[in-house]
């Protein structure tokens, strides 16, 4: 059986933080920090009314993890389980052996390595909660922070993609892409 977020063990709890699946409640609880342009800019939805928010944040859910410090929660994360490319006749083999890992973080508790936790977590729950051989993110090359996060937790740069995204500045953008075999965590370990 292919294992989703509500299969897994809740909640997780890392040094400071507690992760469960999101809620439909939880759109207006992010939304004062979730809406700030300095959280979305590199981002692919800026939403300006709540209303559109909570319609973003709930088309999301399937693959919604949040983070809670204290009871506020202070990280929103994707955790998607993707199909690997096969061969047509390997589909069946090739479904669900990935995930796709991404985060945002509240930032009045940015740069205090809290990113960096929950995304080690969001890398844990899909090797270890969904048993994927393979995790990826990606991200606007220009994206530092976001870069630092994925080299910190280990995944490897596997490509720049020059120009290949336009950002809602008007500029085409690099695109970087990392990547984690569940054999090289094994190795790092
Ligand atoms: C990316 C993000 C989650 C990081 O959260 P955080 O809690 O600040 O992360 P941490 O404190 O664990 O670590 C951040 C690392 O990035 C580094 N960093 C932060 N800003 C940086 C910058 N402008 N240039 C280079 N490195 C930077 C920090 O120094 C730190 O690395 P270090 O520990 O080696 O010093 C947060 O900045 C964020 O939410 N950004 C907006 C949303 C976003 O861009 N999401 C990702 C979309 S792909």
């Amino acid at each position: 059986m292919t294992r989703t977020l509500a299969d897994l063990d809740w909640p997780v709890r890392t040094a400071h933080l507690e992760l469960r699946p999101g809620t439909s409640e939880d759109a207006e609880a992010v939304w004062p920090w979730h809406r700030l342009p300095e959280v979305q800019k590199w981002t692919t939805t800026l939403n300006t009314t709540l209303a559109d928010h909570q319609r973003w944040w709930d088309a999301m859910l399937p693959s919604c993890v949040v983070g809670l410090q204290d009871g506020t929660i202070v990280a929103a994360g994707k955790l998607e389980r993707q199909d690997a490319w096969s061969q047509a006749d390997m589909r069946a083999q090739a479904a669900g052996q990935q995930a796709e890992i991404g985060w945002v973080l509240d930032p009045a508790v940015q740069g205090r390595g809290l990113g960096t936790e929950f995304a080690a977590a969001l890398r844990d729950l899909a090797f270890d909660g969904f048993g994927v051989r393979r995790i990826e993110a990606s991200c606007f090359a220009e994206n530092l922070a976001s870069r630092r996060v994925m080299e910190k937790i280990g995944l490897r740069l596997e490509g720049v993609f020059l120009e290949e995204s336009l950002h809602r500045s008007g500029r085409w953008l690099d695109g970087a892409s990392y990547a984690m075999l569940a054999r090289e965590r094994g190795a790092q370990r």
